[in-house]
């Protein structure tokens, strides 16, 4: 049987739909029954027949919680660790570790314990050192700790040394380190917001570049590793490394709407997150706009997939195909 956390995000989600259509036994993590209905949108996009949903064993649990996790390991050969919070707000920080450093350390202990097969995990660019010469980043490129790091990525570079420690212990695994991803459903929250902002109107953009890649192939990708001879080896899956300007503009063309046309420059960045930071103080509220979120949106890393077209002959999808159907989806959800 097969463990998937993280059943109810937008990786998640889609495993679970490619793993029910292949007749494979899943038991999917979830910590709210209303969060279920996330999992039955992404299924939606893909098929009318509701009875693949029958397929999935929901346990409920929170990753953090020991007792409540134990039970969920009993009878599982294959883990997808999917499961994650997401964020750019220093307020975060704190339940961030939580989840994705200790989250992870627990379920690592307990696919130990129960003597699993393999684990596939979903780490990120965000935990894969930059590239000193604006050379095209690779899976080799070592973790800086010192360098000006997002929470986000220290949280999921831990993460990512939990899981290390797993094969360490005799455990196989395998780490996918996507770009952003993009994709349809979930989309008033993380990455799919990317599509919904544009939609309803966003009016700016940046010039930073970043990798890019479809949520069908990351999880088509986790399945392939999980289901190799390969073991012990991290996989960047990027399909295209883009500007933000580009992508927001593909959105834009796909919605025949019009392009956000304001752009925003690293000063402008500089005193909008600073500003946010203070409002966020005040109000002791979460901030609209972090620090991270600025850098990131100036920045340019690109990354080299070659790894995982080499290994697996993998190709992926255009980030247009993939912008054009989820758009065509986000429409659909609309009505
Ligand atoms: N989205 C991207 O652009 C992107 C890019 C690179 C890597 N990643 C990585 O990909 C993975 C999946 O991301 P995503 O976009 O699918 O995120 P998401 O849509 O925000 O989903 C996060 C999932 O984790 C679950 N979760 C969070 N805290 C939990 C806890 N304490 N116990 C149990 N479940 C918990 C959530 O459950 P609830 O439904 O209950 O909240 C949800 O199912 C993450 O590891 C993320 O770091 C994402």
């Amino acid at each position: 049987m097969i463990l998937v956390t993280g059943g109810t995000g937008l990786v998640g989600a889609h495993l679970l739909y490619f793993l029910a259509k292949s007749e494979k036994k899943i038991r999917a993590i979830y910590r709210d029954e209303k969060s279920i209905k996330k999992t039955e949108e992404v299924f939606s996009y893909y098929t009318k027949d509701a009875s693949l949903l029958t397929k999935i064993e929901w346990f409920k649990a929170d990753i953090t919680d020991v007792p409540a996790m134990i039970p969920a390991f009993i009878g599982i050969k294959q883990l997808y660790h999917c499961a994650a919070l997401i964020s750019f707000d220093a307020k975060d920080y704190k339940e961030m570790r939580k989840v994705n450093i200790h989250g992870t350390a627990i379920v690592v202990n307990l696919a130990i314990d129960a003597k699993i097969d393999k684990i596939c995990f979903v780490s990120s660019i965000a935990s894969i050192g930059n590239s000193l010469k604006g050379d095209l980043i690779t899976e080799e490129n070592e973790w800086n700790k010192e360098a000006d790091n997002s929470w986000y990525s220290i949280t999921k570079f831990g993460a990512e040394m939990e899981i290390w420690r797993a094969s360490q212990e005799g455990v196989k695994v395998v780490v996918v380190n996507p770009g952003v991803i993009l994709g349809s459903g979930l989309f008033a929250t993380g990455s799919g917001k990317i599509i919904s902002k544009i939609y309803k109107g966003f009016n700016f953009y940046t010039e930073g570049v970043t990798g890019f890649v479809g949520v069908k192939d990351v999880v088509k990708a986790m399945i392939l590793l999980m289901d190799s001879d390969i073991k012990n080896e991290r996989f960047i899956l990027v399909s295209e490394n883009k500007s933000f300007k580009d992508v927001f503009f593909l959105i834009a063309d796909a919605f025949q709407k019009k392009r956000p046309s304001f752009k925003i420059k690293p000063y402008q960045t500089a005193i909008l997150w600073r500003v946010s930071w203070l409002l966020s103080k005040i109000t002791n509220s979460a901030t609209v706009f972090s620090k991270y979120a600025a850098k990131s949106g100036h920045s340019v890393s690109k990354y080299s997939s070659k790894k995982i077209e080499e290994s697996l002959g993998f190709k992926f999808e255009t980030i247009n195909d993939v912008v054009n159907r989820a758009c065509k989806n986000y429409t659909k959800f609309l009505e």
